[in-house]
């Protein structure tokens, strides 16, 4: 098994450049299933989850070329419209594929993805967007059937802003007789970059980014090539890194006007942050000061993939905090792992009350999902002594060798097959 031991305490220092982002690179391989031919899909991040979905897309008949950061991808082949279990249950992003399928072949057979170690996960809201296409959905055994042998565009309001929801209906819509009119829709930045490849592939898609979206169903879609908009969320996380160890970090090809919610955050608990265009400084001598009250929700509002990070930053402030988490309703399971390093966190239902501590200490702690992972590796970055870090499979899902990036910075880490014994200073 692999783990991470860092040693703490060094002032993180240097230049890194943000890769693509996952969460707009998982639904647009997807997307490439509506139109046969040569994709060229570029700043691409080289992650477990785009592997998995690479494999997936493999199993359906297409054959994809991953080199560097560019997929070279043919969906000629694919014939298939049934997603294979064991491959399924390797990643829930896997239900991206449902739209696409049943837009091209006029069914697909999915698993129920069920629940992860941050919430129930339900997809509701998918399937009743794809009936409102016409689609018939049934379950057999433990899969779900969609059918359809024509979608035909509609007007549907989602209870939530799903991300995943709004992204299968843009997709299923895009070649459906008709118009489509999503409303409440979620409006984060990788639903545009979707909306953009798909209008780059001939599709008349508009209003993302706003919470009603306008898709005019056309004939066909063709190939194309494109290039995918930076990872916020990793930028995001490395802000914190250095904020956390007081060091001095800049971050380019990033769009800063994907950060707001974050930046805004990070001045409040005083981070000196320089933003010039695609790229953002942080500059931080001073330990952090508290924040009375920060509300996770969708985009624009503050990201709940980064309130793990956060929270570190917030156990190591001046004073009293609030965080509280309104999108997934398990995602606190880093908050025992904190506590086990110093930190001084109760929570109560969704809410975690944060008292600051000056410093936190090394100690052998696991990730229980990725943003949780990544969110121990900071603390570890920033604690005295040594942490081990455990279950890192979980980082490698949305992070390309963490250790590599903090490394490229000054930071003590390294990956280890079987970590060492440590003794841990008491
Ligand atoms: C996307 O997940 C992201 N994943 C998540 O990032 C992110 O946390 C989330 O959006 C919210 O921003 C990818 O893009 C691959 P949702 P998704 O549908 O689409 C409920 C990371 O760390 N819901 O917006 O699954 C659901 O249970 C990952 O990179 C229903 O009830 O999120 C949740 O409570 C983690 N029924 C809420 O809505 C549905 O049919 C938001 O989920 C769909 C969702």
């Amino acid at each position: 098994m692999e783990k991470l031991v860092i040693e703490g305490g060094k002032p993180l220092e240097g230049t890194v450049r943000i890769d693509g982002a996952k969460n707009a690179a998982l639904p647009i391989l997807a997307a490439s299933i509506l139109a046969k031919g040569i994709h060229v899909i570029e700043n691409v991040p080289n992650l477990l989850d785009i592997r998995v979905m690479l494999q997936i897309l493999e199993a359906l008949g297409c054959d994809a070329d991953f080199r560097e950061d560019k997929v070279v991808l043919n969906t000629d082949g694919a014939r298939e419209f049934h997603i294979p279990e064991h491959l399924m249950s390797k990643m829930r992003s896997s239900i991206f594929l449902m739209g696409p399928l049943l837009a091209r072949f006029g069914q697909v057979r999915v698993y129920e993805p069920g629940g992860c170690a941050i919430g129930l996960r339900k997809i509701d809201l998918h399937l009743r967007g794809l009936e409102a296409l016409g689609a018939e959905i049934s379950e057999d055994g433990d899969t779900i059937v969609c059918k359809a042998d024509r979608l035909r565009g509609a007007d549907i309001m989602l209870d939530i802003p799903s991300v995943g929801a709004t992204e299968n209906i843009m997709m299923a819509a895009a070649t459906a007789e008709g118009i489509t009119t999503l409303r409440n829709a979620a409006r984060e930045p990788e639903i545009v970059d979707l909306q953009h490849y798909l209008n780059a592939m001939g599709a008349n898609v508009l209003g993302s980014g706003t919470d009603t979206i306008t898709i005019k169903g056309v004939e066909s879609l063709k190939p194309c090539r494109y290039p995918i908009i930076p990872d916020r969320i990793v930028a995001g996380t490395l802000l914190v890194a250095a904020a956390a160890t007081k060091g001095s970090v800049t971050l380019e090809n990033v769009n800063p006007a994907h950060l707001h919610a974050v930046i805004h955050v990070l001045r409040r608990a005083g981070v000196s942050l320089q933003v010039e265009g695609s790229s953002i400084s942080v500059n931080n001598a001073a330990r952090p000061k508290a924040i009375e009250r920060i509300v996770t929700a969708p985009y624009p509002s503050f990201p709940t993939d980064m309130q793990a990070q956060i929270m570190v930053l917030l156990s190591l402030a001046d004073g009293f905090s609030m965080m509280k988490e309104t999108v997934f309703e398990g995602r606190f399971k880093h908050v025992d792992e904190l506590v086990r390093m110093g930190a001084d966190i109760r929570v109560d239902m969704n809410t975690a009350f944060i008292r600051g501590v000056r410093r936190l200490y090394g100690a052998t702690v696991e990730a229980t999902d990725l943003r949780a992972g990544a969110a121990l590796v900071i603390a570890g970055l920033a604690a005295t002594g040594t942490t081990v870090v455990e279950q890192i499979h979980h980082i490698d899902r949305g992070y390309d060798r963490i250790e590599r990036i903090f490394q490229h910075l000054g930071a003590s880490i390294e990956r280890f097959v079987e970590a060492p014994a440590v003794k841990h200073s008491s």
